[in-house]
């Protein structure tokens, strides 16, 4: 189950194909009706099974009929929180109401998402739940200090579940994508920037879903809780 699905060319939709190449049946989940279904077409046309689940991750009735809905089809084994386009913004200017939606969509919904999940999975003592971050969940920078206060809860909210949950059998993971992601949502919105990067300049989306899809293969005795991908431009 992948809750922050958008275009096909986007981290949501590139993990929703691989975890149904790796046999899962996937709930694609967000909040565009035509986007998600679309991705669930074209799972099912390649021979996997999806299905496609409206929902806002910051509505707590919303999330709690996904996670319900998806459990019914079969038990939650993986679990990812990928909701959480950046939000950047002039720190002097910024609205509290800007500040607070970065908030609900990157850190509450993060919550909501978790407490509903890690609850179904403790009935059984398994299951893998990963968070997608971004280089702002370990960093500062100007103009995206709304961002990275979301995006910093989101990897505190991770470790904690870790802590607390871990013992009882859920993996918890916090992937974080320290730069641009050769998709949708920077190819079309920041065209110079991508030239400007040069071949292989962004990360690309299928190297990100495999590192998923590597913590979720992770034997009991070998887990992983945070990894960090990068380009090899990329200065950290
Ligand atoms: N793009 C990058 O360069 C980059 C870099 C580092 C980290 N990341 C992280 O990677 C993740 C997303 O990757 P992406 O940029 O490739 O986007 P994506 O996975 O293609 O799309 C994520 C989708 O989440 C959905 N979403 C947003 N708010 C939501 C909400 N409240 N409820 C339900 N769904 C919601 C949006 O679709 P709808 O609007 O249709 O709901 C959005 O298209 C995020 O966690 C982001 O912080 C991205």
């Amino acid at each position: 189950m992948i809750l922050g699905v958008g275009p096909v060319e986007g981290l949501g939709a590139n993990l929703s194909m691989h975890a149904a190449r790796a046999g899962l049946h996937v709930f694609i989940s967000g909040r565009t009706k035509s986007a998600i279904e679309k991705i669930a077409s074209k799972i099912i046309n390649e021979g996997g099974k999806a299905t496609a689940f409206c929902a806002d991750a910051t509505d707590p009735e919303e999330v709690s009929s996904l996670v319900d809905r998806a459990e019914q089809a079969g038990p939650i084994d993986l679990a990812v929180y990928n909701a959480g386009n950046a939000f950047p913004g002039d720190f002097i200017t910024m609205s509290p109401g800007y500040f607070e939606e970065a908030w609900k969509v990157c850190t509450f919904g993060g919550f909501l998402f978790s407490q509903n999940v890690v609850k179904k999975m403790l009935t059984r003592g398994s299951g893998t739940l990963l968070f997608t971050g971004a280089s702002a969940s370990v960093r500062g920078k100007p103009n995206f200090s709304a961002f990275t206060a979301a995006k910093a809860g989101l990897r505190a909210l991770s470790q904690s579940l870790a802590r607390e949950f871990q013992p009882k059998g859920i993996h918890v993971g916090h992937i974080i994508i320290d730069g641009g992601i050769m998709g949708e949502k920077i190819t079309s919105n920041y065209p110079d920037y991508v030239a400007s990067t040069g071949i292989n300049g962004l990360i690309g989306l299928d190297g990100i879903s495999e590192t998923f899809m590597y913590l979720y293969s992770q034997p009991k005795n070998a887990w992983t809780h945070e990894i960090d991908i990068r380009t090899f431009k990329e200065n950290f």
